[in-house]
Protein backbone atom coordinates (compact mmCIF):
# COMPACT_ATOMS: atom_id res chain seq x y z
CA UNK A 1 0.00 0.00 0.00
CA UNK A 2 1.28 3.16 -0.93
CA UNK A 3 0.43 6.61 0.58
CA UNK A 4 0.73 9.75 0.09
CA UNK A 5 0.82 12.49 2.30
CA UNK A 6 0.96 16.31 1.26
CA UNK A 7 4.15 18.06 2.46
CA UNK A 8 2.04 21.28 3.93
CA UNK A 9 1.63 20.01 7.66
CA UNK A 10 -1.83 22.11 8.07
CA UNK A 11 -3.32 20.01 5.20
CA UNK A 12 -5.36 17.36 6.35
CA UNK A 13 -6.54 15.62 3.54
CA UNK A 14 -4.62 12.75 2.04
CA UNK A 15 -5.04 9.50 0.25
CA UNK A 16 -3.36 6.34 -0.33
CA UNK A 17 -4.24 3.52 -2.70
CA UNK A 18 -6.05 0.18 -0.59
CA UNK A 19 -5.52 -2.21 -3.75
CA UNK A 20 -2.90 -3.89 -4.68
CA UNK A 21 -4.22 -4.08 -8.59
CA UNK A 22 -1.74 -3.23 -11.53
CA UNK A 23 -1.69 0.80 -12.26
CA UNK A 24 -1.85 1.84 -7.98
CA UNK A 25 0.83 4.12 -8.18
CA UNK A 26 0.02 5.80 -11.60
CA UNK A 27 -3.64 5.94 -9.93
CA UNK A 28 -2.26 8.01 -7.04
CA UNK A 29 -0.19 10.09 -9.12
CA UNK A 30 -3.18 11.31 -10.99
CA UNK A 31 -5.26 11.89 -8.28
CA UNK A 32 -3.03 13.65 -5.97
CA UNK A 33 -2.25 16.92 -8.47
CA UNK A 34 -6.20 17.39 -7.82
CA UNK A 35 -6.15 17.15 -4.48
CA UNK A 36 -2.92 19.27 -4.20
CA UNK A 37 -4.56 22.13 -6.55
CA UNK A 38 -7.20 22.79 -3.45
CA UNK A 39 -6.73 26.65 -2.71
CA UNK A 40 -6.36 27.15 1.10
CA UNK A 41 -10.01 27.97 1.44
CA UNK A 42 -11.03 24.68 -0.27
CA UNK A 43 -8.59 23.08 2.19
CA UNK A 44 -10.47 23.95 5.16
CA UNK A 45 -13.54 23.44 3.65
CA UNK A 46 -12.35 20.37 3.31
CA UNK A 47 -12.42 19.45 7.05
CA UNK A 48 -16.50 19.07 6.01
CA UNK A 49 -16.65 18.12 2.65
CA UNK A 50 -14.29 16.28 -0.09
CA UNK A 51 -14.56 16.21 -3.43
CA UNK A 52 -12.53 13.03 -5.35
CA UNK A 53 -11.50 12.73 -8.61
CA UNK A 54 -12.21 9.02 -9.29
CA UNK A 55 -11.87 9.19 -13.26
CA UNK A 56 -8.57 6.98 -13.19
CA UNK A 57 -9.80 4.53 -10.32
CA UNK A 58 -10.02 1.59 -12.91
CA UNK A 59 -12.61 -1.54 -12.38
CA UNK A 60 -11.50 -3.71 -10.02
CA UNK A 61 -9.50 -1.06 -8.16
CA UNK A 62 -10.19 0.86 -4.59
CA UNK A 63 -8.96 4.41 -3.42
CA UNK A 64 -8.78 5.56 0.21
CA UNK A 65 -9.73 9.05 0.93
CA UNK A 66 -9.63 11.13 4.18
CA UNK A 67 -12.81 12.77 5.12
CA UNK A 68 -13.53 14.20 8.58
CA UNK A 69 -10.41 12.68 9.61
CA UNK A 70 -11.93 9.51 8.80
CA UNK A 71 -11.10 6.67 6.06
CA UNK A 72 -13.57 6.85 3.12
CA UNK A 73 -13.11 3.25 0.70
CA UNK A 74 -13.93 4.41 -2.72
CA UNK A 75 -14.31 1.23 -4.92
CA UNK A 76 -14.83 0.22 -8.47
CA UNK A 77 -16.47 -2.62 -8.51
CA UNK A 78 -16.33 -5.72 -10.98
CA UNK A 79 -19.17 -6.88 -12.57
CA UNK A 80 -18.69 -10.37 -10.79
CA UNK A 81 -18.36 -8.37 -7.39
CA UNK A 82 -21.73 -6.69 -8.25
CA UNK A 83 -23.65 -9.70 -8.93
CA UNK A 84 -22.27 -11.75 -6.06
CA UNK A 85 -23.22 -9.16 -3.67
CA UNK A 86 -26.82 -8.91 -5.57
CA UNK A 87 -27.70 -12.54 -5.26
CA UNK A 88 -27.53 -12.11 -1.11
CA UNK A 89 -30.46 -12.53 0.40
CA UNK A 90 -31.16 -9.88 3.66
CA UNK A 91 -31.68 -13.01 5.73
CA UNK A 92 -28.14 -14.09 5.28
CA UNK A 93 -27.17 -11.21 6.45
CA UNK A 94 -25.95 -9.84 10.14
CA UNK A 95 -26.99 -6.83 9.55
CA UNK A 96 -29.85 -6.19 7.49
CA UNK A 97 -29.72 -2.23 7.63
CA UNK A 98 -28.59 -0.15 4.33
CA UNK A 99 -26.82 2.06 7.00
CA UNK A 100 -26.49 4.82 4.34
CA UNK A 101 -26.46 8.28 5.46
CA UNK A 102 -28.40 8.87 1.84
CA UNK A 103 -31.10 6.77 2.32
CA UNK A 104 -34.14 6.75 5.68
CA UNK A 105 -33.11 4.73 8.16
CA UNK A 106 -34.65 1.50 7.86
CA UNK A 107 -33.63 0.90 4.78
CA UNK A 108 -32.40 -2.43 3.89
CA UNK A 109 -28.92 -3.69 3.16
CA UNK A 110 -30.33 -4.87 -0.32
CA UNK A 111 -26.64 -3.89 -3.09
CA UNK A 112 -28.67 -1.26 -4.43
CA UNK A 113 -29.12 0.64 -1.22
CA UNK A 114 -25.46 0.16 -0.71
CA UNK A 115 -24.15 1.36 -4.16
CA UNK A 116 -24.39 4.80 -5.76
CA UNK A 117 -27.43 5.71 -6.77
CA UNK A 118 -27.84 5.12 -10.59
CA UNK A 119 -24.10 4.36 -10.52
CA UNK A 120 -23.92 0.32 -9.63
CA UNK A 121 -20.73 -0.06 -9.97
CA UNK A 122 -19.40 2.45 -6.90
CA UNK A 123 -19.13 1.95 -3.89
CA UNK A 124 -18.60 4.51 -0.96
CA UNK A 125 -18.70 4.04 2.77
CA UNK A 126 -16.64 4.50 5.58
CA UNK A 127 -13.69 2.68 5.90
CA UNK A 128 -14.21 1.77 9.56
CA UNK A 129 -15.02 -1.68 11.28
CA UNK A 130 -17.95 -1.69 13.04
CA UNK A 131 -16.67 -3.73 15.84
CA UNK A 132 -13.72 -1.49 17.62
CA UNK A 133 -13.12 0.52 14.48
CA UNK A 134 -10.21 -0.72 12.73
CA UNK A 135 -9.90 -0.25 9.26
CA UNK A 136 -10.68 -3.40 7.25
CA UNK A 137 -8.49 -4.34 4.26
CA UNK A 138 -9.88 -4.37 1.11
CA UNK A 139 -10.26 -7.25 -1.60
CA UNK A 140 -9.23 -9.80 1.19
CA UNK A 141 -11.35 -12.47 2.97
CA UNK A 142 -14.13 -14.56 1.59
CA UNK A 143 -16.67 -12.53 0.21
CA UNK A 144 -14.78 -10.48 -2.15
CA UNK A 145 -14.21 -7.35 0.22
CA UNK A 146 -13.04 -6.68 3.26
CA UNK A 147 -11.16 -8.19 6.15
CA UNK A 148 -10.36 -6.83 9.59
CA UNK A 149 -7.22 -8.23 10.81
CA UNK A 150 -8.65 -6.87 14.40
CA UNK A 151 -10.75 -9.59 15.12
CA UNK A 152 -11.34 -11.39 11.78
CA UNK A 153 -14.54 -9.91 10.77
CA UNK A 154 -15.65 -10.02 6.82
CA UNK A 155 -17.26 -7.56 5.07
CA UNK A 156 -19.05 -8.74 1.16
CA UNK A 157 -18.55 -6.67 -2.04
CA UNK A 158 -21.03 -4.41 -0.75
CA UNK A 159 -19.41 -3.68 2.47
CA UNK A 160 -21.93 -5.39 4.57
CA UNK A 161 -20.85 -7.62 7.24
CA UNK A 162 -20.71 -11.22 6.91
CA UNK A 163 -19.05 -12.90 9.65
CA UNK A 164 -17.13 -12.28 12.54
CA UNK A 165 -17.70 -9.91 15.72
CA UNK A 166 -19.00 -6.66 13.94
CA UNK A 167 -22.26 -5.92 14.40
CA UNK A 168 -22.91 -3.44 11.78
CA UNK A 169 -22.19 -3.06 8.22
CA UNK A 170 -19.61 -0.27 7.37
CA UNK A 171 -21.84 2.76 7.61
CA UNK A 172 -22.28 5.05 4.06
CA UNK A 173 -21.52 8.78 4.70
CA UNK A 174 -23.55 11.23 2.77
CA UNK A 175 -22.10 12.22 -0.69
CA UNK A 176 -23.94 12.79 -4.31
CA UNK A 177 -22.13 12.45 -7.73
CA UNK A 178 -21.57 15.86 -8.78
CA UNK A 179 -20.39 14.68 -12.20
CA UNK A 180 -19.70 11.32 -13.81
CA UNK A 181 -16.06 11.59 -12.39
CA UNK A 182 -16.15 13.29 -9.06
CA UNK A 183 -17.72 12.38 -5.80
CA UNK A 184 -18.27 14.67 -3.27
CA UNK A 185 -18.47 13.71 0.15
CA UNK A 186 -20.26 15.34 3.12
FE1 LIG B 1 -12.69 -5.21 13.25
FE2 LIG B 1 -12.65 -6.09 15.79
S1 LIG B 1 -12.18 -4.11 15.05
S2 LIG B 1 -13.11 -7.19 13.96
Amino acid sequence: MAEIASSEPTRRDFLYIATGAVGAVGLGAAIWPFISQMNPDASTLALSTVEVDISQVAEGQSITVKWRGKPVFIRHRTAQEISEAKAVSLDQLIDPVARNENLPAEAPATDENRSAKGKEPWLVMIGICTHLGCVPLGQQGDYDGWFCPCHGSQYDSAGRVRHGPAPENMHIPAYEFISDTTVRIG
